[in-house]
């Protein structure tokens, strides 16, 4: 089911002027360099398809969270212009201080504005700023999956502002792979949440279990529904006082029919540390100060036969430390028991993203999703501001050709 909302092919760009909000906020590395372009790569069908209909291109991001009016040195978007350039095989000038004035390059250019959040009003979602920069835009583009859960000013309040506000191709694409994987999924549903804390991610487990038909917990949040079932888990992660949300949350699943899959046995570790000393044991023999890092081999070869028989996976967070050696073996399997099931696949979240390049699985996913946090406001049914901002748009633009 495709989105309501304007697209970027639907729209003529030929002598317009485009202010197209990415999301940039790439990791630097140390020499000054962008340490992973993956978002950068992800933006480039939109910036080349703008360029090559003859459009005026003004690129937007954040970078950080600097204070308006002062950026710090790790805050300029200068070496995102450099690995841009060199992506695009052509110049990317980056223009600063482009708050009060025409910031829109020649027709058939791009220029790439200094980290947005520089300037006074942007988070504030300031209508003001909004008003003003629109003077120098025709058509405003969100191909900002990744930030769409924030409300500022180039992702809310321009939209609104501009003559004229679509999608871009990655926005599109990551919501169209949402909208295919929870509102209308082929089923079984699996869903698998891992990560550290349940608190962080409680939202997200109450909705899903209502909507799965398979859910898959690992890390610490697996930690605190084992001991919600009453087995000792030592000295691991755990939260003692979502016990409760978690015996709910299993409960709701076994009403609904649907079932919670919890690791039958577990590496534990005597502590936290690659050199540690390590053993596998089943829920009830974990040893009085140690600490679960990651789920055992019987647990591992039951994931490939648990989504064998999947339509959609949607995955969000690791079984275990798979930073570490001795703890990666789970989050291995997992990756390899997604990618070899015929399931529509969608992944998210920075650590996800760290497993599928560390085991090398992103062929095997037909959606990566380049969102974080906005990733996990989606899974939990939130309207996300940057997406009800082009809707409004939209709704205002039918509104004034009636
Ligand atoms: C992200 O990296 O998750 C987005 O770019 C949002 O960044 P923020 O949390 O600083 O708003």
């Amino acid at each position: 089911m495709s989105a309501p909302f304007l697209r970027l092919n639907e729209v003529e760009l030929a002598g317009r002027r485009v202010f197209l909000r990415a999301d940039f906020n790439v990791p630097l590395s140390d020499d000054g360099g962008v340490a992973d372009d993956s978002r950068i790569r992800a933006t480039l069908p939109g910036i080349r398809d703008c360029l090559a209909r003859g459009a005026s291109l003004a690129i937007a991001s954040h970078l950080g969270r600097p204070t308006a009016g002062r950026l710090g040195p790790h805050e300029s978007l200068a070496p995102v212009a450099r690995r841009l350039s060199e992506l695009l095989g052509r110049p990317v000038p980056l223009v600063k201080e482009w708050r009060s004035r025409d910031f829109a390059p020649p027709f058939g250019e791009v220029v790439m504005l200094e980290n947005c959040r520089g300037n006074a009003g942007e988070t504030a979602d300031d209508p003001l700023l909004a008003e003003r920069l629109a003077r120098y835009v025709d058509v405003y583009v969100n191909d900002a999956f990744g930030t769409a859960h924030r409300k500022e000013c180039t992702l809310s309040a321009l939209a609104k502002a501009a003559p004229m506000a679509c999608a871009g191709p990655l926005l599109a694409a990551e919501l169209d792979a949402l909208g295919r994987a929870l509102a209308a999924p082929r089923r079984p549903l699996a869903a698998i949440v891992g990560g550290s804390k349940v608190s962080t991610k409680l939202a997200v487990l109450e909705r899903l279990a209502e909507q799965v038909d398979l859910l898959i917990v690992g890390g610490g949040i697996a930690n605190t529904f084992i001991a919600a079932q009453g087995h000792d888990v030592g000295a691991s992660l755990f939260e003692a006082e979502l016990l409760a949300s978690a015996r709910r949350i299993s409960e709701r699943l076994a009403q609904r029919g649907a079932r919670l899959w919890l690791p039958t046995d577990v590496v534990c570790a005597d502590h936290f540390g690659a050199d540690a000393e390590i053993r596998v044991c089943t829920l009830d023999q974990v040893p009085s100060g140690w600490m679960i890092l990651d789920v055992g081999p019987d647990s591992q070869a039951a994931l490939t036969p648990a989504l064998a028989d999947c339509g959609t996976v949607v995955w969000n967070g690791p079984l275990g430390v798979f930073e570490l050696d001795p703890f990666a073996a789970g989050t291995r399997a997992l990756a390899a028991a997604i990618a070899a099931s015929p399931a529509f696949s969608i992944a998210g979240g920075g650590d996800t993203l760290a497993a599928i390049a560390r085991f090398d699985v992103a062929d095997g996913l037909d959606m990566i999703s380049t969102g974080g946090g906005a990733f996990l406001e989606f899974l939990e049914g939130r309207t996300l501001p940057a997406i009800a901002a082009l809707l409004e748009a939209r709704r205002n633009a039918a509104g004034a050709t009636v």
